[in-house]
């Protein structure tokens, strides 16, 4: 059998995968913000602080200032004269000075590579960022930097002034007295030239001063923890659907109906109940006891015959085979019947332990031919209820080593001229396949599955196994539903769960009935 699509269709399957693994999910983007969080509190910290640098450069027609380095020209571009008025900002002479001037104990490279100057849009600002592990050094550095690159290139003007002045001035002495002064004169570019050895470098200026820093720039609190957040979903959700390709296990009954092909005879609820044994009537919910009777009450409408034989099975371990032969044999007693309940899941045997079982004789001596079947059937009391057991004394009794078919014949007609109903707890067939010629002789092989538990292809393997044995499951029984059909039925009880106790078996099974006392 090859199943179209074990999964199910449409969107709604990727939003099932989200809903099922939503703990993982939210476990990681936990997981990612703390490391977030811690991150942001751990990394060095880096505070920035922007002061302004003005350009106003000098018009063409100035011609006093012309080839005087330091001093900016209109170069007809506002951009690019902003951006030349940067250039001057970042480089080793003003670096050094900042240096000098704020006492640092660093290197002018070092303090070059705090600095970065860019103009500020299409206005006439460069902005001089300054960025250091430190608040007030960013501010200071980024006021300094502004400061210097106008002390250095108006020292750079009057240098270049006070080379070009003793030429002018001789230049100044020949020049006829009425020819000195006027527009362009060169009287008038000597007067002007002094006033300029008096003054700042009249094309830069300082805009607003750097602040400082009220917090780091870096890391950045709360983009980091967006980021961390979003990674952190991101991830979740990416190893939800991983987890769900790898690993796909049974999480809604839907996926059985293509699976399979079987029917769901009955939804046992998730019990809260913890303990790791199987559980008793007593220890599940009314719900839940309702569903084993759904399920009795399913097979006996599917066969009408005498002392039918259930095989309880699974795909693999922990899915609720032994609790649901143990509650099946119960509900069964419930018409009246005699039940005979066979352990054959000899791996883990655990009938003799929750039973309570004081026993000489057990399956491994009845399958040796050293006992009767009668005499190895252990009478339990669940409630007012009777039911005999053969479990199994020894865990790792080599059960396939005496279970030949004629031996599982011999067993089983036994026990159906003993009991109305004969119910066997068998292991996984596809782990342990020691029980399968019960399988082949059972009347219906009911096939237990648990949401969360049950993996796919197992289930597939446990299918094709039966099918190639020839035998067809009869149906299925989920356990761990979350939501069964029964529950609400009666009134006052929530979630299958009583409000007030009813009457209920009691919690301890009583062996001994009719005659074995421990
Ligand atoms: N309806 C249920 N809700 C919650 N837990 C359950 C339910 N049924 C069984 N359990 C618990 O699941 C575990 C396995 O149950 P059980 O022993 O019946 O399964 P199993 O398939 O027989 O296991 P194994 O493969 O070991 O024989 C036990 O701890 C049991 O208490
Ligand atoms: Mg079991």
């Amino acid at each position: 059998m090859t199943p179209a699509n074990p999964e199910g269709d449409g969107l709604l399957r990727y939003l099932d995968v989200l809903r099922e693994r939503v703990w993982l999910i939210v476990g990681c983007t936990v997981l990612v913000l703390a490391v977030a969080v811690a991150y942001v509190e751990v990394a060095s910290k880096t505070y920035t602080a922007t002061a302004q640098l003005g350009v106003q450069a000098i018009s063409g027609s100035d011609t006093v200032l012309a080839g005087i380095p330091g001093v900016l020209h209109q170069s007809g571009d506002p951009t690019q004269d902003v951006l030349s008025g940067a250039q001057f900002v970042t480089t080793p002479d003003v670096a050094a000075q900042v240096v000098k001037t704020l006492h640092l104990n660093v290197s002018p490279t070092t303090a070059l590579g705090w600095v970065s100057a860019s103009p500020i849009g299409q206005s006439d600002f460069v902005a001089v960022q300054a960025q250091t592990g430190s608040a007030s050094l960013s501010e200071r550095v980024a006021n300094a930097f502004v400061a210097q690159t106008i002390a250095v290139t108006t020292a750079q003007m009057h240098q270049a002034i006070l080379a070009q002045l003793p030429s002018m001035q001789a230049q100044l002495q020949g020049t006829p007295l009425a020819d000195r002064y006027g527009s362009g004169a060169i009287g008038t570019s000597v007067q002007e030239l002094e006033q300029y050895q008096h003054k700042n470098n009249p094309s830069l200026f300082a805009g607003a001063t750097a602040t400082l820093p009220t917090g780091p720039s870096s890391p950045n609190k709360k983009l980091t923890v967006i980021a961390g957040l979003i990674a952190g979903l991101v991830l979740g959700i990416g190893i939800a659907f991983a987890a769900h390709a790898f690993d796909p296990r049974l999480r809604r009954a839907e996926q059985l109906r293509d699976l399979l092909g079987v029917p769901v005879l009955a939804r046992i609820l998730q019990e809260r109940r913890r303990r790791p044994q199987p559980l008793l009537p007593s220890e599940i919910s009314i719900t839940s006891q309702e569903g084993y009777r759904t399920l009795r009450t399913m097979l006996s409408v599917r066969r009408g015959n005498d002392s039918p034989v259930y095989l309880v099975t699974g795909s693999g371990p922990g899915e609720g085979k032994s609790t649901t032969a143990i509650s099946l044999a119960w509900s069964l007693t419930h018409t009246g019947a005699s039940v005979i309940l066979i352990e054959a899941d000899v791996r883990r045997p655990t009938f003799a332990s929750i039973f309570d079982l004081q026993y000489l004789f057990g399956i491994d001596e009845v399958l040796k031919g050293e006992v009767p079947l009668a005499s190895a059937l252990a009478p339990v009391l669940l409630d007012d209820s009777g039911i005999r057991v053969l479990a199994a004394r020894h865990s790792g009794f080599e059960l396939s080593d005496k279970l030949s078919h004629g031996v599982a014949v011999k067993l089983l007609e036994d026990a159906k001229a003993l009991a109305d109903y004969v119910v066997i707890d068998s292991p996984p067939l596809t782990v342990v396949s020691d029980a399968l010629p019960f399988a082949k002789l059972a009347d219906e092989v009911i096939v237990v599955v648990r949401r969360g538990v049950t993996r796919l292809k197992a289930l597939v393997e446990l299918d094709d196994l039966l099918r190639q044995n020839g035998v067809r499951p009869s149906g299925i029984v989920v356990v761990g539903d979350s939501d069964s059909p029964g529950a609400g039925y009666y009134p006052g009880y929530a979630n299958g769960k009583p409000a007030e106790a009813p009457a209920r078996v009691p919690s301890k099974p009583r062996s001994g009935w009719p005659v074995r006392e421990p």
